[in-house]
């Protein structure tokens, strides 16, 4: 085993340590300072306790979750040279995913992910008004989304928090009282597994997600326009300029939205194609290939060179919703100090079709009472040499 030694970077603001393998080595690790980290979080919110849970497997993989938005707050993995990276972006205190521009860094989505046209939606005769977040619409369940709610926490163990909360009827303009509860599992085969489960009292509906921001060149990093990307997907929304699906999915065949062989996804970012600009890159909902309805299948596999670090994601769910942080824009300062760039992080958010609310031809996403909604999604980390 190599002996790293390790100096802290920015201690004031940066809970994270930077490690040097040897001194002739000039590649750098990340090891999560835990007591610092945990230190960075703990408040109360909305009268509620926040806190930092880290979640850790036999091969020193670990993710730092706080029950503030169930949020990803760091997750580090081992690259080709088994030096430890961080990537996923976010922050490294409580109060600035409060304060800062990007809300959504590493957080559980919901009500509904993604967006609702016009920020409204009829179900059972009754219209409901949404929150219009997004220019017109209504994106990630609002403003006081789940994303920034505090969660109630239990760490059974070392690999499992399981998240719960209660999103009260008329919530940010849905219906129904909904009981949702989040099981996150880091297993010793480098994955991290996302359980989500919800019941509600009313006829509601319902797409919950995880906003996880990856680079897997290491967060902080310039851009992950050189991973190679394959996505399991025939079919991807077209979308009008606001972003909502404009009808039904359409073929990729002769598209730059065709992943079904690897592709680096700086390929066709640029191409001159009507959907490129609509989403200023891609910002689309990829519809998947799959054999089962709700199998938890192969949606997606992300490869940096550079690290060797790949990533592969399943899912029990019909789409994916392949975002290429065309928003960021060098102006936001996250973990480390680290400015992040255009297209520094790619979000890979396993989800139902935008919109379904509102577009009967799409699966469903009312979430009647007596019923569950289970899915799962899994994004598993190794090395491709
Ligand atoms: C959306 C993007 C949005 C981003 C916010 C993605 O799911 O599709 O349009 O900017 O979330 O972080």
């Amino acid at each position: 085993m190599k002996k790293l030694q390790c100096i802290a970077v920015l201690a004031i603001t940066t809970l994270l340590v930077q490690c040097t393998s040897s001194p002739a080595d000039k590649t750098t690790a990340t090891v999560l300072d835990t007591a610092a980290l945990k230190a960075a979080y703990e408040t109360t919110v909305d009268n509620k306790a926040v806190q930092l849970y880290i979640l850790k497997n036999s091969s020193g993989v670990q993710a730092a979750i706080t029950n503030y938005g169930g949020r990803v707050v760091a997750l580090v993995v081992p690259d080709k040279n088994g030096v430890m990276t961080d990537i996923t972006l976010g922050y490294d205190s409580l109060n600035h995913y409060r304060t800062r521009s990007e809300t959504y860094f590493g957080a559980l989505i919901g009500r509904y992910g993604n967006r609702i046209a016009k920020a409204k939606f009829s179900l059972n005769g009754k219209t409901y008004q949404l929150a219009a977040n997004n220019g017109v619409n209504s994106l990630h369940g609002g403003p006081k989304g789940f994303h920034n709610q505090v969660w109630d926490a239990v760490q059974k163990d070392d690999h499992t928090l399981e998240l719960s909360y209660v999103s009260k009827d008329g919530e940010e303009g849905y219906p129904g009282n909904l009981t949702v509860k989040v099981v996150y599992t880091l297993t010793d085969a480098n994955e991290l597994k996302i359980d989500y489960e919800a019941s509600t009292d009313q006829a509601t509906v319902v797409n919950l997600t995880n906003h996880a921001y990856f680079n897997l060149n290491g967060q902080g990093n310039e851009t992950i326009t050189d991973h190679i990307l394959t996505i399991y997907a025939s079919k991807y929304s077209a979308v009008d300029t606001t972003l909502i699906p404009a009808g039904d999915p359409v073929t990729v065949e002769g598209t730059p939205f065709d992943f079904r062989t690897a592709k680096q996804i700086g390929k066709e970012i640029a191409a001159d194609h009507v959907q490129i600009k609509n989403g200023l890159g891609y910002d689309h909902n990829f519809v998947l290939d799959k054999k089962q309805s709700n199998g938890l299948e192969k949606a997606a596999s992300v490869y940096a060179g550079s690290t060797g670090i790949l990533m592969d994601v399943f899912t029990t769910e019909p789409a994916i919703q392949f975002y290429s942080g065309n928003f960021l824009d060098g102006k936001l300062v996250g973990k480390q100090q680290k400015a992040y760039g255009h297209r520094s992080a790619f979000c890979l958010e396993t989800q139902h079709y935008p919109d379904a609310p509102n577009q009967p031809s799409f699966p469903s996403t009312t979430l009647e009472p007596g019923k569950k909604y289970l899915t799962t999604t899994v994004y598993q980390f190794g090395i491709q040499k």
